[in-house]
This record gives structure tokens, sequence and C-alpha cells, in this order.
């Protein structure tokens, strides 16, 4: 018998093979601390679960591909406002999709051929270079050092163009998935530098954790710092992960007209729209109280320092303090293969991502949208599991 056809060749979530792993454990009754997923432990804000309600008793029908107006217009108040980003979009710059994940692979979609390359900087969001293959086009990866803060710098960029022979897009994404780390205005002016000496090349600005941060700077984009390259720039936000609303699949992007509206085609063509009640859910988050924000941004930071303190007692653990978003990244220094270690812990009870599934060998990723308690007993966990196999 012939095997089925595999277009493309998609890859399972690596994030998702391991959750996976650990939900099966759990259901037969194992003791396992699951540390995988960048999913807020929190719910929906009350009065978005109210709006979605009172949703209900209207008829949910069809909306337009790139979203309903008022979420669209939701979007653009929001990218207005001095302390988010401070940029003006018109209605047919903004696209809504099934999650930010969505937008970022229509957009791959609607512009990335055969032979084409991304610059893509490790660490990254595991899907991305999944997604670049699935396009046909090939990720080109920027290895980048915990000196420089685990950021993309400007002569890393600069070097990425020399070695490519047909760059199409470069990957920004700050507070990282999963470093944590922000850019500076100073960092951004440097790359932006280097961006015009490639005008054909596109800039995903994914924005997804830039509300999740533990620093009172001001966010930095490069569509704020570079206004010149606007044109040239996606970015990408949603509902999921500052409103903790990662199964209603809401995200979306703010660029040029000519690429939000190849978006919204490619849209429009596999799922036609995001779900509508989703949809009017959003715009209560957006439009209604943002307190719970800070407060959920309060405790993530509390976790963030109850973790690091445990695993900074650690002399094999090697680990940065992220800036944003929620995850932790230890260099385990006494490991040979991230991918089999984490497999041990596994068995020990604490489920992480090996860091080799975000170009981070060596490294496992942790995911801080825990309960306190729970993540000290899994840090806890990992951290007598090193001692006794040092
Ligand atoms: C960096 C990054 N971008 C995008 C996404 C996708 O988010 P959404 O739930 O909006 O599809 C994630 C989710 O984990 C992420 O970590």
């Amino acid at each position: 018998m012939s095997t089925p056809p595999t277009a493309n060749n998609p890859q399972q979530s690596p994030i998702l093979i391991m959750a996976k792993r650990a939900a099966l454990m759990r259901a037969q009754g194992r003791d396992v601390i699951d540390l995988t997923l960048g999913e807020p432990d929190f719910n929906a804000p009350p009065h978005v679960l109210v709006a979605a309600h009172a949703a209900l008793s209207g008829r949910l029908t069809y909306s337009p591909s790139n979203g309903i107006e008022p979420l669209r217009h939701a979007i653009r108040m929001r990218m207005r406002m001095k302390d988010i980003r401070n940029l003006d979009y018109a209605d047919d710059q903004v696209t809504v999709g099934c999650g930010a994940k969505q937008i970022i692979y229509n957009a791959f979609q609607a512009t990335l051929k055969s032979g084409d390359e991304v610059i893509v900087p490790a660490p990254y969001w595991a899907s991305y270079p999944a997604m670049i293959k699935m396009c046909g086009a090939r990720p080109l990866i920027v290895s980048t050092t915990k000196e420089e803060g685990f950021r993309l710098t400007a002569e890393h960029l600069d070097a990425a163009f020399r070695l490519a022979k047909s760059p199409k897009w470069v990957v920004l994404n700050a507070p990282g998935n999963p470093s944590g780390s922000l850019y500076s205005r100073k960092q951004l002016l440097a790359i932006a530098e280097v961006l015009r000496r490639y005008p054909g090349v596109m800039v995903l600005s994914d924005d997804i954790y830039s509300e999740i941060r533990y620093t009172n700077d001001p966010y930095q984009t490069l569509a704020a710092v570079a206004p010149d390259l606007r044109d040239r720039i996606l970015i990408v936000d949603g509902v999921s992960k500052v409103y903790a609303m990662t199964g209603w699949r809401v995200g979306w992007g703010c660029g040029p007209t000519p690429l939000i509206t190849a978006i919204s085609s490619v849209q429009s063509q596999n799922c036609t729209q995001t779900s509508t009640l989703s949809q009017l859910a959003a715009v209560a988050a957006l439009t209604g109280s943002q307190a719970l924000v800070k407060e959920r941004n309060a405790i993530y930071r509390q976790r963030r320092d109850s973790a690091l303190n445990v695993l900074g007692a650690c002399e094999a653990i090697d680990v940065e303090c992220p800036e944003g978003a929620f995850y932790l990244l230890p260099r385990i220094r006494t490991i040979k293969d991230d991918q089999a270690f984490a497999l041990i812990l596994l068995e020990a009870g604490v489920a992480t991502v090996p860091g080799s599934a975000f170009g981070m060998p060596g490294h496992l990723r942790l995911s801080f949208a825990t309960d306190e308690s729970i993540l000290i007993a899994g840090c806890e966990r990992l951290v007598q599991k090193i001692k006794a196999s040092i």
C-alpha cells in the first residue's frame, strides 16, 4: 500500500507533542507537572464572558474575511494609543484571523514561493520555521548569544542578508518566545539601518507578548521607531496571551494595504473568517477595563522571580531573567542532549519543551503561565533531577 501524500511535510508542533505526552501520563494517573504550554492559567476577563453571553442571543452569521468592523475599529484605536504603539492604521490596513498564528501563516502563504528565504533569529517560536517550510521556502536561522540578550543585532542581520539568495522576510519577535527579550529603540534603529539597504524585504513584527512586560520602559516596535519602513512591516498581535483567550482564536495583522488584502484573500479561501462570537468577545476585551492585564502581569512577575530563585540556586543551570512573556530558557550545563533530557524529566514528573525546538540545543523552555506553587514544585523537580544526574 502506498503511503498517503504529506503535502509540504507539515510537522506537529514539538510544544504540543510534549504537552500531549504530559496529558496522557496524567490521564494514566501519573503525577506530572506541566510547564510546556504558553497558555495563561487564567480565564478571559469577566466582562468578556458577559459580552459573549449577550452575543449568543443574536444571530451569529458569517463575517467579512478581514473581521467585523467594530473589531477592526477597536484594533485601530488600540494601535493608536500612545502607551501601546502610537501608530495610525487605516481600516484596509487591518485584518483579523484565527489567532496571530493564522495571520502569520497566511502572510507567508500569500508571499513566499519555492527558493525564498526568511531570516529567523534563534531562539525562535517553533512555528516560524515549520510554517516557512510549509510554504515551500527556507528559514535562514541566525544564532544569537546570551551576551546579546538573545536579540538579533544589526551585524547578524547584515551577515544573514549577505548569505541569503532570495530573502523575503525578517522575523522580529519581542518580547520573544522563548527568550522574553525586548529590543531597545537604539537596537531597532540599527536594525532599520540595515533593512534600508534591502528594500524588497518585509518584516514580521510579532508583538503578541507586547503587553506582558516586566519593565517600565515604553514598548518599542520597529514600525514606530522607523516610520519610513512602515510599508514593509506586518505587526501581528491578538487576544490569546494578554487576555488569556487562547481558545477563542482571535489575532490580527496591521500593515500595508496590498499585504493585508492578500492575507484576507488567503483567509477567505481557507476558513472564511474567525468565529463571529469570538470577534465580538475580542471587541469587549479591547474596549473594556484593562485592569486585569496589570494585575496578571504582577502575578506573572512574581512567578518568574520565584522560579528564578529555585533555578538560580543550582550551579548547573544558567538562566537569564526575561523582560516579558512568560517563559524561562535555562541552559543545563551538564546535559548533552536536551531532547533526551526532556524525556528523562518527563519520567521524573515535570514536562518541559527541549530547547532544540526553538533553535537552542542544551536548553529547556519552561512556561511560568501556571500556578506559583506548582511552578516552584516543577522547578524543584528539575533541579533534583539535574543534581541526581551529575
Ligand atoms: C511568538 C508567538 N507568536 C504567535 C503565537 C500565536 O498566538 P495565537 O494564539 O494568537 O495564534 C504564539 C503562541 O504561542 C507565540 O508564542
